[in-house]
């Protein structure tokens, strides 16, 4: 079982950005306790505060792997080329936010990734990566 772990902007930041918002964990240090929770999955974490590298890594991963896990951040908002990519690939994509985007500003509730996904999981901190990986391990076809 292979997933997909992608970040968008600034979410190499975590712990330090905004921590009232998005807490005070590193995602390195989550990320260490995402593969202890679930030993048995490869993860391959990719992280990038730029739009066309994030499209590039969704191509590159949707192709062979069980599921992708994906948190666009800003680009959420903004991007019609990451969803015209998850529209393309084969692999289930579950969109996570950490915070609450619909509590949050008017525009945070726009996706251009929700229509492409299997299911969005926000606001529940970063424990919504683990339970997207819960549903990837749980619906493998
Ligand atoms: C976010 C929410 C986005 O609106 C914001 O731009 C982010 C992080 C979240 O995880 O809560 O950078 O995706």
């Amino acid at each position: 079982m292979k997933i997909a772990v992608i970040n968008g902007p600034n979410l190499n930041l975590l712990g330090k950005r905004e921590t009232n918002v998005y807490g005070n964990q590193s995602f390195e240090t989550y990320l260490d306790k995402l593969k202890q929770l679930y030993p048995s999955v490869e993860f391959i974490y990719f992280q990038s505060n730029i739009e066309g590298e994030i499209v590039n890594a969704i191509q590159d991963y949707g192709y062979s792997v069980d599921g992708i896990v994906l948190n666009p951040a800003a680009y959420t908002h903004t991007s019609v080329a990451i969803g015209d990519a998850l529209a393309a690939i084969d692999a289930p994509v579950i969109e996570v936010h950490i915070s609450n985007v619909h509590a949050r500003e008017e525009f945070r509730k726009l996706s251009h990734v929700s229509s492409n996904s299997v299911g969005t999981i926000v606001g529940l901190g970063l424990m919504g990566y683990e339970l997207a990986v819960s549903w990837i391990i749980n619906n493998k076809v």
